[in-house]
């Protein structure tokens, strides 16, 4: 198999759909076995029965990336229905949130950095050991544009999506040293289901996107999954503890 990412075995959360789903094609296209995990079991039935008909090596496992134990049997699943060990995630899953700061609660608060953070952090545990042994990895953490700026009315998205990126500068300095890479990929506005429930929450977005974007228009799942693989990829092979960004050039727009 040619390709960017032959030989490779690709795990991506939350690649039921959006831009997990977009990652995983890609994935496939450049040659990689492609492992998918997601909790919403019709959806990732149908991207894995899609990416099969292409002809792609696939396993799917439906798993919450909030539960260790979750986190456990699915890694497990996927790594014996393919027959490999993991050498790429992708910590894809995660969550908008909208809450109220002066009300919300404990439990609110948790679920959101369990989806957005500690997902990603149990994801990793769980594969890194072998990448170690195997002296060859790659992990790549979808971020976000709000690891930097924000908009009011999405608490505490901001501040999981920073310390995920965080998380990937102290995880790559970590593993360096067993030439395991870990990247961010910060996306812009995306068009999935979760860019249309961010639309349909904060009066006035959808008007206003459109608007602001430096290359005048909202990307594409593809356009992700694109930088993702290139990070992946031996390509990417002195690049570790970035965060890059997706967006339009949006992030660096004053006015
Ligand atoms: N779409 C955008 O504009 C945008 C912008 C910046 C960052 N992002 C980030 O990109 C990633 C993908 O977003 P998307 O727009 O494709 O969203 P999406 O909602 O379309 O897809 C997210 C997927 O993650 C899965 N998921 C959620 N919680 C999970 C859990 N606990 N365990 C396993 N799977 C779970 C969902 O079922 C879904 O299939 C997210 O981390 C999001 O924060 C998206």
């Amino acid at each position: 198999m040619t390709g960017r990412l032959a030989n490779e075995v690709v795990l991506v959360t939350g690649a039921a759909r959006g831009i997990g789903r977009a990652v995983a094609v890609k994935a496939a296209e450049e040659g990689a076995a492609v492992a998918l995990v997601d909790i919403l079991t019709d959806e990732l039935t149908a991207t894995t029965a899609e990416l099969a008909g292409t002809g792609a090596t696939v396993a799917a496992a439906v798993g919450d990336i909030t539960d260790e134990v979750s986190v456990r049997q699915a890694v497990g699943k996927l790594t014996d229905d393919l027959g490999r060990q993991i050498t790429v995630l992708v910590n894809n899953a995660g969550k908008n949130s909208y809450a109220d700061p002066a009300k919300m609660s404990v439990s609110e608060w948790d679920d959101v950095f369990d989806v957005d953070l500690k997902g990603a952090f149990l994801m990793s545990r769980q594969v890194l050991q072998p990448m170690i042994d195997a002296r060859h990895g790659a992990i790549v953490n979808i971020a976000s544009i709000h690891s930097k700026l924000t908009t009011a009315g999405m608490f505490p998205y901001a501040a999981a999506k920073s310390g995920l990126v965080g998380m990937t500068r102290s995880l790559a300095l970590d593993v360096a040293q067993y030439d395991v890479r870990v990247n961010a990929v910060s996306p812009g506005y995306i068009s999935t289901d979760l860019l249309e429930e961010f639309f349909d929450t904060i009066p006035g977005e959808r008007e206003k996107a459109l608007g602001v974007h430096p290359l005048g228009r909202i990307g594409t799942p593809e356009n992700v999954a694109e930088v993702v693989c290139f990070l992946a990829s031996p390509a990417a092979a002195f690049v570790t503890g970035a965060n890059w960004a997706v967006d339009g050039g949006l992030g660096v727009r004053y006015a």
